[in-house]
Order: structure tokens, then sequence, then C-alpha cells
């Protein structure tokens, strides 16, 4: 049987698809493999099943050996993995689209809102036994209806959001992947654009070299002062030094953030100490029906690459981010 190694233990949805076909090393543990073993356990395998906090690189793939066929990543992103390297050996790579996009956007949405009403600090407030009376200035937060949404990486995800705004009455912009028009109707704009008139600004763009960074310093000074960032993509699309500035002196209102650099965050790290600034652990596609269909999929990319035949999922040619 081949043989393969899964970096995590993944819903059982997905291993169970794998059992009766390859011979399975799965990383038991809760924390990824550290390099050593991931090269180590990668020897000799005919297929990788791996995850976005395992790199998969050329060391990886020479780890591996000439046997390695198929690299099926469990996840919708692939900036953990070298897509030219593997297409230059003819290793086949795939991912998890689709299925997470509702889970994905639901909770862009649910931090938007957080951020908008200030629910973290309301909830610290109220633990911290600081909830007096009914005040009139109290925690007072911005509107969501009305405002503008600047959706930047129009693809699934990003449509998905936009669908969920114009459900509370926003005006949606959007710039990047994905088609002009879209049934929610967003007014597609450049990026420039989008960075001046929006509220709120959510990121939706794969990582690649030319998004990283992509909300720098000059991006950030050109968003409305009180304007809202959520970004649950990659957080190499933010210089997270500049974001920090930016919420410090107010120019930002908030910001709420599913993905930062590095996950987790150090414990002093200057986001975590910003009231204004609302992190979660890199849960966006995590419902249980969305891990599983990702497990399902993941393990349908495996041995299908396994089999030498095209994957159900293929990595898509890296495309840069359109204005
Ligand atoms: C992905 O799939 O890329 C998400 O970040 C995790 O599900």
């Amino acid at each position: 049987m081949p043989r393969v190694f899964v970096s995590r233990a993944i819903p059982a949805a997905g291993l169970d698809l794998l059992r009766p076909h390859a011979d399975l090393d799965v990383w038991a543990d809760r924390l990824p493999p550290p390099r050593e073993a991931l090269l180590e356990r990668a020897r000799g395998c005919d297929g990788l099943l791996t995850l976005l906090t395992d790199r998969i690189d050329a060391e990886v793939m020479d780890a591996a050996g000439p046997g390695l066929r198929v690299i099926s990543n469990y996840a919708v992103g692939l900036d953990n993995v070298d897509l030219a390297e593997a297409a230059r050996r003819g290793i086949r790579v795939g991912h998890t689209p689709g299925v997470l996009t509702q889970a994905t956007a639901d909770l862009a949405f649910a931090l938007l809102l957080a951020a908008a009403r200030r629910l973290p600090e309301a909830e610290r407030l109220v633990k911290a036994g600081e909830w007096r009376t009914w005040e009139p200035t109290l925690l007072l937060g911005r509107d969501v209806a009305s405002a503008t949404l600047g959706i930047v990486g129009f693809g699934r995800i990003g449509r998905a959001v936009a669908e969920r705004a114009r459900g509370f009455r926003m005006r949606v912009l959007a710039c990047g992947r994905g088609p002009n028009t879209d049934p929610a109707g967003a007014e597609p704009v450049a990026l420039d654009e989008l960075l001046a008139r929006s509220d709120f600004i959510s990121l939706h763009a794969p990582l690649t070299p030319m998004t990283r960074h992509l909300v720098n310093r000059d991006a950030l000074r050109r968003m409305k002062r009180g304007a809202v960032l959520v970004n649950t993509a990659r957080g190499g699309l933010v210089d997270q030094d500049a974001l920090a500035q930016a919420l410090r002196d107010g120019h930002l209102a908030a910001a709420a953030l599913d993905v930062t650099t590095p996950e987790p965050l150090p414990p002093g790290d200057p986001l975590l100490q910003i009231p204004t600034c609302l992190v979660v652990p890199h849960v966006g596609s995590a419902t249980l029906q969305a891990r599983d269909q990702m497990a399902r999929i993941a393990a349908g990319n495996l041995l299908a690459g396994l089999r030498g035949e095209p994957l159900p999922h293929p990595a898509p040619a890296p495309e840069p981010l359109r204005d």
C-alpha cells in the first residue's frame, strides 16, 4: 500500500476514507510536527496530507524522495506549500475550496459586528464588575446598517461576506479576484478607492508575494479615520506593526483578526495589549460541518493523486490581485 504521512489527526470523516487504501502514519500530537519530525516522517512517502501549519518546501519534498506523488493540503489557502517547486517535480497539490466558504464568511461578519459594537470590551467590563447602570455614553460603537464595507479579494468567501452585508443594508465595494459583478450587487472599485471610502474593510485575498503586507502603513493611512479592519484571510496580508500604530493613535477604531503573524501571537505582542484589537485563534472554518467536509475533500485529493489521476480540487495557478 502507498505510504502517507498525515501531519495531524484530521476528522475521522477523512481518515476513514484513506485507511483502506494507504499505509497511514498520523501525527497524533495536538501541536504540529517540529521541522525535524516532519522531515523524518515524510521520508519515503507517496503522499502527504498537510496542514497550514506545515511549511512544505523543496526540503520536505527531498526528504519524501522521488516517490512523492501528491500533497493534499487540509485548507483552502496554499501559502504554506511551494507550488512552483511541486509543479517542477510533477507532484500534484490539492486543497479544500468551497466547503468552508459559509463558515468563514460567518466568522468575518461575526468579527465585524463584534468590533463595531465593541463586544470584547463590553464583556471585559461586565466580568470585571464595572457594570454600574445604564449609561448614555457607555461603550458607544458604530452603526453597521448603511455603512460602507470594502471587501478586498472577491472570491468565494468575499462574495459570501457581501451577501451577508446586503442583509445588513450595507453598501458594498469590492476589489481583487473574482467576477466584477455579483448577485449581492457589490460595486467594483480600485483598492485605493476602496480604502478611502470604506467604514469597514474585510480581507479575503490569498497570501502571495503580491499581497504580502497589502495593508501596510500607507494603506492604513489611506483608510478613513475611524475605520474597522477585519482579517480572516492570512496574517501576512497586514503589516502588524503599522496596524498596532494605527490603532494606538486612533486612526483605526478597531481591528478584528482571526489570523496573525505568527500564529499564535506571543503573549507580549503589542496587538494583544490594545483594547480595540480583537484576536481569535484562526477559527474561520471551525465548524463541525466544514471541517468534516474539508477532511473528505483532502482525502479525495490524496487518493486521486496516489492513483495518478487529476485531483478533484487541484491547487489553482497563483493569480495576482487585480484592482
Ligand atoms: C484555510 O482553509 O485556508 C483556512 O485558513 C483554515 O481552514
